[in-house]
């Protein structure tokens, strides 16, 4: 088997002395989507921050990209596109600035050259005729698109998304679905997604993570269908098959 192109080992997080969670171990193959999921809380967000090199893990170790991600934080940072769940794009610059903005820090490309990208990648997340609007005159669905184009922008191997399709109404988050599966079939690139949008997670994920913040770690690995079949962990059960962890008296 080639090497994966993540892989957390034994990971864990404390704050003071509140722990989030522990032994938190999987591989993510290349080119995989690979959900992250689980209630509000349980630490998506934070293992996700530990993947990108933004916080040191308190236990275990995690490589991205064959890269020990705590002692070669800038090699991992330099593979990785990131929309982080408060995505926000720099209000007072048109799309195509917010875009090309990562190209001017990290690259030594002409004007013309930064200009010709950033409009390739808006026009791959369908904003082709809207490079010259300012995030305040987009709606939410073409924001998160904005911002997965602006994590483009490098061309990584690696994209990581934390909801992405939050606060979007059912049609525009499965638009989104569709967008990912279809940048994962034109760029051949990995995606960590975080989600709990049931729908979202049979639509695009290869293989999934469940984190729980009561058992502080995690709960189930694996394909979601499987483990809406077989997984005999009672929350698993009861977040696959959109039922309450009580089962209310008389059922
Ligand atoms: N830097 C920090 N210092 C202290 N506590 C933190 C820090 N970052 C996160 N936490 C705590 O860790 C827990 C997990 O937070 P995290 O943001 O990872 O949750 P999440 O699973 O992403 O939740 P949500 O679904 O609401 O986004 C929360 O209780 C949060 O308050
Ligand atoms: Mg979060």
């Amino acid at each position: 088997m080639s090497a994966p192109a993540i892989s957390v080992e034994g990971v864990g997080q404390t704050f003071g002395k509140r722990v989030i969670f522990q032994n938190v171990s999987f591989d993510i193959a290349v080119g995989e989507i690979f959900v992250v999921l689980g209630g509000s809380g349980c630490g998506k967000s934070t293992l996700l921050k530990q993947m990108i090199g933004l916080l040191s893990p308190t236990a275990g170790q995690i490589t991205v990209l064959g890269h020990d991600v705590a002692r070669e934080t800038d090699a991992v940072r330099r593979s990785i596109g990131v929309m982080f769940q408060s995505g926000a794009l720099f209000g007072s610059m048109t799309l195509i600035d917010n875009i090309m903005l990562p190209l001017a820090l990290f690259t030594d490309l002409p004007l013309a050259a930064r200009q010709d990208i950033a409009r390739l990648k808006l026009a791959l997340v369908g904003l082709a005729d809207a490079e010259n609007l300012l995030p305040s005159e987009i709606s939410g669905g073409m924001a998160k698109r904005a911002a997965i184009a602006r994590a483009l922008a490098l061309d990584p191997p690696l994209l990581f998304l934390d909801e992405p399709s939050a606060g979007l109404d059912p049609i525009t988050g499965a638009g989104l679905d569709r967008l990912i599966l279809d940048l994962r079939a034109a760029l051949d690139c990995t995606f960590v997604v975080i989600t709990h949008e049931l729908q979202s997670i049979f639509a695009i994920a290869d293989r999934c993570v469940m984190l729980d913040r009561e058992a502080q770690g995690m709960i189930a690995l694996g394909v979601p269908a499987e483990l809406r079949r077989s997984s005999d962990n009672a929350t698993v059960q009861a977040f696959f098959n959109r039922q309450p962890t009580v089962q209310p008296r008389g059922a």
